[in-house]
């Protein structure tokens, strides 16, 4: 009886340490809420890979960025990281920060809140610094979090911090300095994260879910695929039913499909600096559509429909896909 009686309570007891244990993790994703449109509608830009002083086309980007923005009247900015180059921010001093951000995005129509995640080359700076929210007094568009949620009446955001995730910047770093202040002991980060992530997708009751990340899962660009992320993220994106996984990296504009998922997988790295020419066919059965030029992406939102617009620098739409919910994916 007595030996029953222990097991029954140290089950018990288990079971509600596993909760707290949720509880206290899952408190770790900041979860911001961002209004929708008063006509329930919602769009924002995507851009990548982008922070070069206005070279390499930034500055042509921006602008058409701001007139497409301006345009669709767009909530909001998504990055998906690799925002100062070569190597992030020195510090909270950093000239970098307005000459590549402050000076460049200057247009009307871009004057919205930003949500930015990092890439490779920020974690190649002073970390700590381009997240200090003290970047909000010299701008406060400017928002970046390791990872984060942004909910939305029609949609949830789920940004990830996915430089950790991959083993060669810890393995052979090469002459490159990461700042991985705030991110050791990894294997308890990463699987931290994984489980937040896991445990606030499960619990969303979004009509859509978007996950934001700096990495690829599936390119046919220059990195190709991320085989970290293709391991211990995308079976999570999966399970969860995400329809859209947007990332940077690869310095080019692509959708792949998938063929046993519904996620869509939306490149947009073209911020500055592209890879002209370079290309890898892999994936080619699953590619829709692959550029290897700068440009940016434009998604509309509304509670049953999604759109995703690709513009190149002169504002002429790449490619562009639609779905809408209940004929779960149509016309893409
Ligand atoms: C700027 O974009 C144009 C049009 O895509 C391209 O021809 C040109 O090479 C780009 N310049 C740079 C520096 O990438
Ligand atoms: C959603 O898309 C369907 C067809 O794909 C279209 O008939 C409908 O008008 C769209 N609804 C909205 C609100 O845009
Ligand atoms: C998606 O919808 C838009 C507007 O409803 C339309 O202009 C565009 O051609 C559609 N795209 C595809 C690939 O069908």
């Amino acid at each position: 009886m007595v030996s029953r009686f222990n097991l029954s309570l140290s089950f018990r007891l288990g079971m509600f340490c596993i909760c707290l244990c949720f509880l206290s993790a899952s408190a770790d994703l900041r979860r911001l809420e961002h209004r929708i449109k008063a006509d329930g509608s919602l769009s924002f830009l995507v851009l990548g890979d982008w922070g070069r002083k206005g070279a390499y086309n930034q500055s042509q980007v921006a602008r058409q960025m701001g007139s497409i923005g301006e345009r669709l009247n767009v909530d909001f900015i998504v990055s998906t990281g690799d925002n100062f180059y070569d190597d992030g921010l020195k510090g909270i001093n950093d000239p970098t920060f307005q000459n590549s951000f402050t000076k460049v995005y200057t247009a009307k129509g871009l004057q919205k809140q930003w949500y930015n995640v990092l890439g490779n080359h920020d974690y190649r700076g002073n970390v700590e610094a381009q997240l200090n929210p003290l970047f909000r007094k010299i701008d406060d568009r400017w928002l970046c979090l390791r990872s984060f949620i942004v909910n939305t009446e029609i949609a949830e955001f789920f940004f990830v911090d996915t430089t950790p995730f991959v083993d060669k910047y810890f393995l052979r770093p090469k002459h490159h300095r990461y700042d991985w202040r705030g991110v050791l002991p990894r294997k308890e980060y990463l699987s931290n994260l994984l489980k937040d992530l896991d445990l606030a997708l499960r619990n969303s009751a979004a009509n859509w879910k978007i996950v934001v990340g700096h990495h690829t899962i599936k390119s046919v660009g220059h990195h190709g695929d991320t085989k970290e992320l293709v391991k211990h993220l995308l079976p999570i994106l999966r399970e969860n039913d995400v329809n859209l996984y947007i990332n940077g990296h690869d310095h080019c504009l692509q959708h792949i499909s998938s063929k046993t998922s519904t996620i869509q997988f939306l490149t947009s790295g073209g911020g500055s600096k592209a890879w002209k020419g370079d290309f890898n066919i892999i994936n080619q059965n699953e590619l829709k559509f692959y550029y290897d030029g700068q440009g940016f992406i434009a998604v509309q939102l509304t509670r049953t429909n999604a759109s995703a617009t690709f513009y190149d620098i002169y504002g002429k739409v790449l490619h562009n896909l639609n779905l809408s919910k209940g004929s779960l994916y149509s016309n893409a």
